[in-house]
């Protein structure tokens, strides 16, 4: 590490925090469905299954976000990127929050999830680019956090505009309030974003060094440190991007992809998304019957979420990312099958098991968000060989929003054909499967440099073995 390294200084933390604003979306987004669920479903009298499209139908946007990110990236470059993500979150959240049907609600919904996947890609990109090495990890980190507090305001905002009568003779239940209400902190992200840099990093990779430079002394960099920064750019830029050719070439580059998609698709498996996005439907099941319960119970689930991600934020990188994960793993594992459990009991006849369900719910919550919330992102984060990073980036996030929409969109048929408790057993039972793929096939990446990581890769080790 070079030595000169200067404080990081308020315009740095500006653009860090105003650019992970874009996390801020992506958990507002995903946490604001949870609480509408039930209104729409009445004012619409819609069946459960039109339910899980409109769950799944930003999903699916942002799968198609993703797949083209990539390329606007590339070719506009990331601020423009991230502008125009929050320029479609204004104009999608209206639209939702305007839908007179189903159908129209499915649409904008899609549309929405267009800016969540452009975000979800290019927001920790420029985050990691435009940071000075020094901070590089805080900035990436602060992105995930920022997930579960925009997950936290939109089940608040939810909670408020469900039960509050605001509008005369209404009971509250404004879902339209609860899905249009995002397009404010949208707008604040679009200005802010105004006035953010372009990543110096794709300035130098489209030739305008001199721009590049001025970005970073426009972020009050040292000379010194100016100077490190660019010789680092320079040499990566030696090594084009050439994931395709890689993926026919290179069977590690290949064994690679593969892990980064399979840790982004047991992320989802684990069924996080499951409980966010119908937390009011579980605490109904456990015998929750009040509506007001049930939004408060989501937001004590949405607190717990983002305070537990600290305790990964402080013990990864001491502890290890795959210790952490085989503790994460143990306690949802045996949290799902506990919630399963008492589900398959009979809650009429001794309803104190619904509580038990719940606080076994609330022990997932801590075993997710202490694990595979932030680690799967940082592993992946760190296992491609910077020769074919976007694309490992751009396979493994689609596969990310790939299963979160199968999952979204199947919960409910779940728990009609297998039952409330089997469904829960059914999860609980995949996480004993992935500790067995944690110990086979996922390498400790604690303390190694990307380098090393990326020479044991190509001498051809398994992939347990690429990290220390
Ligand atoms: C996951 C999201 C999830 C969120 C919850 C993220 O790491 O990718 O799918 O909703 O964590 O905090």
């Amino acid at each position: 590490m070079h030595s000169s390294h200067s404080k990081p200084n308020f315009i740095i933390y500006f653009i860090g925090i105003t650019a992970a604003l874009a996390g801020l979306l992506f958990g507002l987004d995903i946490g604001v469905i949870s609480g509408a669920i039930e209104f729409i479903q009445k004012e619409f009298q819609i069946t459960d299954q039109v339910i899980e499209f409109i769950v799944s139908a930003t999903l699916w946007g942002a799968v198609f976000g993703v797949l083209v990110s990539g390329m606007l990236s590339n070719f506009f470059g990331r601020k423009k990127a991230m502008l125009l993500s929050g320029f479609i979150f204004v104009i999608g959240s209206l639209a939702c929050a305007m839908s007179s049907t189903a159908g129209e609600l499915i649409a904008a919904r899609f549309f929405l999830g267009i800016a969540v996947g452009l975000a979800s890609f290019t927001a920790p990109l420029y985050l990691s680019e435009v940071s000075p090495e020094k901070i590089r990890g805080t900035m990436v980190s602060m992105y995930q956090l920022m997930i579960t507090i925009g997950i936290l305001v939109a089940f608040f905002s939810d909670m408020y505009f469900g039960t509050t009568a605001f509008i005369a003779g209404s009971v509250g239940g404004h879902w339209r309030f609860m899905l249009g209400v995002v397009a404010l902190p949208a707008i604040f992200m679009f200005f802010g974003m105004l006035l953010l840099p372009e990543s110096p990093r794709w300035l130098f990779l489209k030739g305008f060094q001199e721009s590049g430079v001025n970005v970073f002394r426009k972020m009050l960099l040292p000379e010194e440190e100016i100077a490190h920064e660019v010789t680092a750019i320079k040499s990566t830029l030696q090594q084009k991007q050439q994931g395709f050719q890689l993926l026919f070439s290179s069977a590690p580059f290949r064994r690679v992809i593969f892990l980064g998609m399979a840790l982004q698709v047991l992320q989802q498996l684990t069924g996080i998304n499951v409980v966010l996005y119908y937390a009011p439907r579980i605490f109904n099941i456990a015998g929750f019957a009040s509506t007001s319960g049930q939004l408060w119970g989501t937001v004590i689930v949405g607190l717990t979420n983002m305070l537990a991600t600290f305790i990964a934020i402080a013990f990864v990188d001491k502890l290890g990312r795959k210790p952490m994960m085989y503790a994460g793993l143990t306690v949802m594992g045996l949290s799902m099958g506990a919630i399963g459990w008492f589900f398959n009991s009979n809650l009429e006849q001794s309803p104190i098991l619904g509580y038990y369900a719940i606080i076994a719910l609330f022990l997932f919550i801590i075993g997710f968000a202490m694990s595979s919330g932030p680690i799967t992102w940082i592993i992946c984060s760190e296992i491609f060989p910077l020769v074919g990073r976007d694309l490992g980036v751009t396979f493994s996030t689609s596969a990310n929003w790939f299963s979160n929409a199968i999952i979204g969109g199947t919960f409910l048929t779940m728990l009609a054909k297998l039952g409330n408790g089997n469904t829960f057993l059914v999860y609980g039972g995949l996480q004993a499967l992935f500790i067995v793929f944690f110990y086979f096939f996922v390498p400790e990446t604690k303390g190694v440099t990307l380098e090393t990581i990326e020479k044991n890769l190509f001498a051809g080790l398994p992939l347990k073995k690429i990290g220390r």
